[in-house]
């Protein structure tokens, strides 16, 4: 056994970001334990989803939990999910993304779909989703394909954003980042 832990979370423009995950070829402990450092990773953020990717990972493996503050915890895990029958119906809903820190913008998306995927213990599941289990499924889903939530925006906003990403990262980096944890995602103190 291990220890679950936290792993640096990637942040754009990294170019990481931008690659195409694989298809997972077996749930073995192995990827589990990715599983739970990527849900520990989420939860210290924090964040309501993570895909593999956003720690380094190039494998089509996602992490969420919607429950509010007073729930009890409700992680979700997704290995090879795909996206059946999205609705015609779109609406806006105000996104951000751990790797985007700290920029909310309205993303446009079908209001519903399915989801078919393997879950922890590699077994096959469909999901209905709707509403924000909706939007967030399909914001990590971009995530395998290399696509950031910015990439729906114009042009002119997506570049304001990453252009401001570069500077706090040079800014962090020449500053040495004094914080010394790896996982911390605060640029620029
Ligand atoms: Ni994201």
């Amino acid at each position: 056994m291990r220890g679950m832990a936290i792993r640096p979370i990637l942040i754009a423009p990294d170019p990481r970001l931008r690659e195409k995950s694989l298809p997972v070829e077996a749930v073995d402990d192995d990827l589990r334990a990715l599983m739970d450092d990527m849900l520990e990773t989420m939860y210290a953020a924090p964040g309501i989803g993570l895909a593999a990717i956003q720690v380094g990972v190039p494998k089509r493996v996602i992490v969420m939990d919607l429950a509010g503050k007073d729930e009890a915890p409700n992680p979700l895990y997704f290995v090879n999910p795909v996206i059946l029958d999205p609705a015609d119906e779109t609406v806006p809903y105000e996104e951000g993304c751990l790797s985007v820190p700290e920029f909310y913008e309205d993303v446009e998306r079908p209001v519903s779909c399915r989801v078919q995927y393997l879950d922890y213990h590699g077994k096959e599941q469909v999901l209905e989703a709707e509403g924000l289990l909706a939007t967030c499924i399909q914001h990590e889903m971009d995530h395998l394909e290399g696509i950031l939530f910015i990439d729906h925006l114009s042009r002119l906003k997506r570049e304001r954003i990453l252009k401001k990403l570069k500077k706090e990262q040079k800014l962090a980096a020449a500053q040495g980042d004094g914080c010394g944890d790896p996982a911390c995602n605060h640029l620029g103190h």
